[in-house]
């Protein structure tokens, strides 16, 4: 029975002794290491993408600077007032002109008289014979005219300043007018009428435009 009991003694020596050596190595420590990292199954974050959009909004507040710095650089600019006051100067001259010229009451166009060169000694002689009774001495002083706006015939010395022109030509033709067809006055019922010299015979185109020449001799 001892050498049995010596074996149960070598036996639990060395299964005390093997127990001890592998716990004092850490155990299992060459099984364990291969199990742990395999474990990628539950970080499965669907959920994290909801709470995002709310981050956007606050980076609109800092943008009040930019609007003060860009007024000072238009503030220089006066140029254009004075190019504006070089353009009307061309313009006024343009409404001088715009004055409406005495136009005689009956229609036509200028006669023959307009193309003539008139003389003013034979016009001073068909003057006196055809205008003076209405138009006076010289054309100073016009008939009174019943009836008529004006209550008289217009004098003719000086004479309406609308039908003298820069250009002799046009002042011909605007006498040349009233002589060639007539004029009836404003008014109820005038009196005077201012005769068609030309439309009616009483004068030849000669002594219109010679009595043209006159009118305008005399104010000149
Ligand atoms: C019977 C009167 C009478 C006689 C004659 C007469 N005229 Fe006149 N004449 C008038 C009247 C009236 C007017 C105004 C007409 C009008 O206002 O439309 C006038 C207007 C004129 C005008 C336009 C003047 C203006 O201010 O509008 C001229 C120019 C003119 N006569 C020239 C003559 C000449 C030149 C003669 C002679 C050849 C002549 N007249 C003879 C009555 C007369």
């Amino acid at each position: 029975m001892q050498k049995h009991n010596r074996k149960l003694t070598l036996i639990a020596f060395t299964t005390v002794f093997t127990t001890l050596i592998i716990s004092a190595c850490g155990g299992a420590a060459a099984v364990p290491p291969t199990i742990a990292p395999p474990t990628s199954a539950p970080p499965t974050t669907v959920p994290t993408a909801v709470p995002q959009p709310t981050v956007a909004p606050p980076t609109v507040v800092p943008t009040a600077v930019p609007p003060t710095t860009v007024p000072p650089t238009i503030a220089p600019t006066p140029v254009p007032a004075t190019i504006v006051p070089t353009v009307k100067p061309t313009i006024e001259p343009t409404a001088a002109a715009d004055t409406e010229v005495a136009r005689p009451s009956n229609p036509g166009g200028p006669g023959p008289a307009a193309s003539l060169v008139g003389n003013i000694a034979a016009g001073t002689k068909v003057f006196a014979d055809q205008c003076v009774k209405c138009h006076g001495e010289q054309g100073k002083v016009g008939k009174t005219n019943p009836g008529s706006t004006d209550g008289t015939v217009p004098v003719l010395n000086p004479i309406d300043a609308t039908l003298i022109d820069k250009d002799n030509k046009v002042t011909i033709v605007n006498l040349d007018l009233f002589l060639e067809h007539g004029s009836t006055p404003g008014g109820k019922n005038p009196v005077e009428k201012m005769t068609a010299f030309g439309d009616e015979k009483k004068l030849t185109p000669q002594q219109i435009a010679d009595v043209i020449a006159y009118v305008i001799s005399l104010n000149k």
